[in-house]
């Protein structure tokens, strides 16, 4: 298993590092506390354009050749970023049509990151240029085992630019898609305010205006800026493809919190990194998700460095933040407790970020594994080199295993960019925080989900939940039919279905395309301000463990072929269907009309493990977090304790303990932010 740091020998040379007669003497220093940590690789040169190119065409490469000759002698393997992130800054004051105008039409200047329109033919250009160069360069280099494209594509909103080259793309984007004027309007309803257009060249793209611009033309525009950074992020793939055909490539994402389709992005990768914040994050379910939706970016044909089918956490913070109102410190013990959960759900690879707290630049005081004396004595240094021990232990052990769920959640960027635009239904209806009340009552309850496009294949899960898919395409609705007429459990809710991928509304009932699946029609909805509540009155053999209520959002629904689970208990809709559930084909397809507290999720999964014949992994304190990953018969269980405080937990067979290499019978005591990696095999013996 690779495990590693994200190391800048950039910024550990004389003045600020070595002494002026050896001035990168400092970096064999670096290689032996991180070959003491357990350290078998690095990230490098993700910033590093300025320094291989300080004038154009003028190349200097070998500076990091040497960094990695360091490193090579330390048996520790290297993984490049290609430094189009931070152009330099004679390329911008030469090419100065590179820099991105906002939505104003203002320019973003020079001098930071990121600076750059992904349209620009030039800066594409320079892009190439660099990017081959250093292939040629450094691309033979025995240490060399994967790159890193660009770095947190789309950071700092960058997603979007309004040059002159983006408008050009734009309007042959529209026209690739469209292919006649005349389909472009009736598909985006231009004549809503007057905006039908006789010419390419006369569609807007989305700047400031006095109102809301048309979400059709909006939701074109997010797919089209999504495809301009899947666009530009392939042409570097396929260029270090070509040139170093046995380096894989991956690039860094954030889970799912950039403007751009991190489903397509994986697409055109070997393999997925993640830059994860897991330590600003308070509840341990949050975190998971983030994991898990990393997780589910890519599912298969994945080329990691080792060949393990998983991916990487490339930016693993070691420590603090530094942009947070409060940067408090993360306390002995959870960034272990946070590697674990990532190793636990699926990843194989884990960088830290970073090396050590630089003493130049904006982030000097970000948290790192060395703090700025390098020395090597301090909290975190220490605690990393625990986990890489661990981790020489663990490596074999977790070789070949993967994650597997037989439930899924539904989700899709398109449907975010929906949620987000403006008039929305009820502006504190999250779609995240929906998501996350399904999924912290599945995880609570140990078990383990995978997150899928509606465009996917949906046949190996057995149960299939779908919250708020307000954009819904037909061809999407077809395939959920398809799900449930084979005999799949599908769990949709409010908010389904009420635009079609053009974004427009139905004329044949809601959910659109979906009436006869779920046996109903939803006649009206009724938005709830916060606070104000409705509750569920629950017929048959659906199990309450509380009084539910009903809140922010409440379908009025009109019963066909379908039963009613729960009524709503008030209002004019008082007695009327709220949850209800359709035999369709040979399976059941349930409707959740309404969203209610987290209890009520609970409730729900007991019910529904029963009708789904799921089971938890194993039988803990709901406090404990588990997930396992197995290799045929073969299944390791990770049990976490993100509490302060220990919980105890009682084991009916002896377990054996990878970490302690203790067996454990009866009650144990779980010490708080203690992780236990147990083996199912020992409990047989
Ligand atoms: C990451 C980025 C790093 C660093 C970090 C700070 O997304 O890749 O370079 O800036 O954020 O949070």
């Amino acid at each position: 298993m690779y495990f590693g740091v994200d190391y800048h020998p950039e910024h550990w040379v004389y003045p600020y590092a070595g002494t002026p007669e050896d001035p990168e003497s400092r970096w064999l220093r670096d290689a032996e506390l991180m070959v003491a940590a357990g350290v078998n690789v690095v990230r490098m040169g993700e910033f590093a354009w300025g320094l291989y190119e300080p004038e154009e065409g003028k190349y200097d490469f070998e500076w990091m050749g040497r960094a990695m000759d360091v490193m090579g002698r330390h048996n520790i393997q290297v993984v490049l970023g290609t430094p189009t992130a931070a152009p330099p800054l004679w390329l911008t004051k030469k090419h100065p049509e590179i820099l991105p105008l906002d939505e104003r039409g203002l320019r973003q200047h020079e001098g930071t990151r990121h600076a750059y329109c992904l349209n620009n033919d030039t800066f594409w250009e320079y892009s190439k240029r660099i990017v081959t160069a250093l292939a040629k360069a450094l691309g033979s280099h025995s240490q060399l085992i994967a790159w890193q494209i660009d770095n947190g594509i789309g950071g700092h909103t960058t997603e979007f630019s309004f040059n002159v080259e983006t408008r050009r793309d734009w309007h042959a984007w529209l026209k690739a898609k469209y292919e006649t004027i005349q389909r472009l309007n009736d598909c985006m309803g231009t004549r809503f305010w007057s905006q039908t257009v006789t010419d390419w060249d006369q569609i807007p793209m989305p700047m400031i205006a006095p109102t809301a611009h048309n979400p059709s033309l909006v939701m074109d525009w997010m797919r089209f800026s999504s495809d301009t950074i899947v666009a530009f992020v392939k042409m570097q793939v396929d260029l270090l493809h070509e040139l170093t055909p046995n380096a894989r490539v991956t690039t860094n994402l954030r889970a799912l919190s950039r403007h751009f389709d991190h489903f397509d992005v994986a697409a055109v990768l070997d393999f997925v990194s993640l830059d994860s914040y897991a330590t600003i994050k308070s509840k341990s379910s949050e975190n998971a998700m983030d994991i898990d939706m990393m997780r589910s970016l890519k599912k298969t044909d994945i080329k990691t460095p080792d060949g393990e089918e998983g991916f990487w956490v490339i930016e693993q913070k070691a420590g603090q933040v530094h942009w947070q109102e409060v940067n408090s410190l993360v306390r002995p013990g959870v960034v272990r407790l946070f590697t674990y959960q990532l190793i636990s759900r699926g990843v194989t690879g884990v960088l830290y970020f970073f090396w050590r707290q630089p003493r130049i630049g904006s982030e000097k005081f970000y948290g790192g594994v060395l703090t700025h004396d390098g020395r090597g004595d301090n909290r975190v240094y220490r605690e990393i080199s625990q986990i890489g021990e661990e981790i020489k232990l663990l490596g074999p052990v977790l070789q070949g295993t993967k994650v597997v769920a037989e439930t899924c959640i539904l989700i899709s960027h398109e449907n975010a960019w929906t949620h987000k635009l403006p008039f929305q239904q009820n502006k504190f209806f999250k779609l995240r925080d929906h998501i996350l009340l399904f999924y912290s009552a599945l995880h609570d309850r140990n078990i383990p989900v995978d997150f899928v496009r509606p465009s996917e294949d949906l046949s190996k899960y057995k149960l299939v939940i779908a919250p708020s898919l307000h954009i819904l395409g037909g061809g999407e609705a077809d395939l959920l039919k398809l799900y449930v007429q084979n005999g799949g459990t599908l769990v949709s809710t409010c908010n389904t279905s009420l635009v079609d991928e053009h974004h427009i509304a139905p004329d044949t009932g809601f959910p659109g395309n979906l009436t006869d699946l779920f046996g109903l029609e939803v006649l009206e909805f009724d938005p709830q301000p916060p606070g104000e509540e409705n509750h569920l009155t629950f017929k048959g053999a659906f199990p309450t463990s509380h009084l539910h209520p009903a809140k922010l959002w409440c379908d009025v629904i009109e019963p066909k072929e379908c039963q009613a689970l729960a009524t709503y208990a008030k209002d004019f809709y008082a007695g009327r269907a709220a949850m209800t559930m359709n035999t369709f084909g040979l399976g059941k397809a349930i409707y959740i009309g309404t969203m209610s507290h987290q209890p009520f999720y609970y409730d729900l999964v007991v019910w529904l493990r029963q009708l789904c014949n799921l089971f938890p992994l194993l039988k803990v304190p709901d406090t404990v977090e588990v997930s396992m990953r197995q290799k045929d018969e073969s299944k390791i269980y990770f049990l976490l304790n993100h509490q302060n405080s220990p919980v105890r937990i009682q084991f009916y067979k002896p377990m054996h303990d990878f970490l302690t290499g203790n067996t454990f019978q009866g009650n144990y005591d779980l010490p708080p932010h203690g992780v236990l990696v147990l083996d199912e095999q020992a409990v047989k013996t």
